[in-house]
């Protein structure tokens, strides 16, 4: 009964560079492969496809309502996939538990799906009236709810300011303190229409609504995202095989700065400071990154998927 209302719930959606995704991740038609970010499923079909069914996959999904959803619209390939309702920061103890050994490719679609935007009821978007929650995994102990009405003005500022890049940080942190001095901010419309009103109009920006950075900002400390991020980078190496490929897509900038970071840490032979005579570090460069640039999607994927339009994609190549 609970997985159909949850099948209900869920929105199609659409996965973004299916195709860029299977020419980069696959090396081996019976290849084992981890989607690190599940969803509903979308690029684990798509993988299962291209192989003609030979792969395997270990699904990967910090949503437990999501793992519910992708086990609906997978179930026919169910003998090809292990689902695991855990975070990607997690991903070599996944590994160990299942003793599987290494794998050939690990990819990772960053963010959120239609499902969690659009009828999640968590808050997630600020063109709905849903409580204040936007946890990913119901097992965090904090929801947005509590950082937006127990944090001080300098804490939300510096949220606001680190993971929204956010200029009006600190006049939208004293708006919430005020605000809630009245009474406790409960929904993301008024969370979205208090931001609205702090930022002065002459500088609300032209294509996204004002609140937008705001969102991604106590969505991100929630969630401890980027946290999340660069542990899965450097668990997910070791459980690469020689010429395994890591996809990650991000999102929005901080997301692929970051990974781009952490790419080019892997990628680089030594670290020493350029005027020591010999290394000493003793590092070794242990990523063959693809991409130079990011990829991005095509002009007719946009067209077809807007919410693909902010997508970036590096690979790297396991040596
Ligand atoms: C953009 S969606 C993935 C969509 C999927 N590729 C598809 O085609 O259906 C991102 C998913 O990653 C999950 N997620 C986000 N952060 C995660 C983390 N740290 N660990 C595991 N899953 C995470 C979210 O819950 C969400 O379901």
């Amino acid at each position: 009964m609970e997985n159909a209302i949850l099948e209900q719930k869920a929105p199609a959606h659409i996965p973004v560079m299916t195709q860029e995704v299977i020419d980069y991740l696959i090396t081996r038609e019976d290849g084992l492969y981890v989607d690190a970010t599940l969803g509903l499923g979308g690029h684990t079909k798509s993988i299962l496809n291209s192989t003609n069914y030979k792969s395997r996959i270990i699904g990967l999904d910090v949503d437990e309502e999501a793992i519910t959803i992708a086990g609906n619209n997978l179930s026919k390939y169910k003998s090809n996939i292990i689902f695991r309702n855990s975070n990607f920061s997690d991903i070599d103890r996944v590994l160990l538990d299942l003793e599987r050994g290494e794998v050939d490719g690990i990819v990772a679609d960053l963010g959120m799906s239609s499902f969690q935007l659009d009828s999640s009821g968590r808050g997630f978007s600020l063109i709905r009236d849903e409580q204040l929650d936007m946890r990913m995994d119901a097992r965090l102990r904090f929801t947005a709810f509590d950082l937006i009405n127990e944090m001080s003005v300098d804490e939300i500022s510096k949220v606001l300011k680190v993971y929204g890049e956010e200029r009006w940080s600190r006049r939208i942190a004293k708006r919430i303190v005020s605000t809630r001095n009245d009474k406790p901010i409960n929904t993301s419309a008024e969370l979205a229409n208090l931001v609205f009103e702090a930022i002065p109009k002459k500088f609300h920006p032209q294509r996204i609504h004002p609140a937008t950075k705001t969102f991604q900002a106590f969505r991100i400390a929630v969630n401890h995202e980027l946290d999340s991020i660069e542990e899965f980078i450097g668990k997910a190496i070791p459980f690469l095989k020689t010429g395994g490929r890591l996809v990650i897509i991000s999102f929005h900038s901080l997301e692929d700065r970051l990974v781009k970071k952490l790419f080019n840490n892997l990628s680089s032979p030594c670290i020493c400071p350029p005027d020591l005579p010999m290394c000493g570090c003793g590092k070794r460069s242990e990523l063959n990154i693809l991409t130079r640039s990011p990829l991005i999607p095509s002009e007719a994927e946009i067209a077809n998927n807007p919410r693909s339009r902010s997508a970036k994609m590096r690979v790297g190549e396991k040596l």
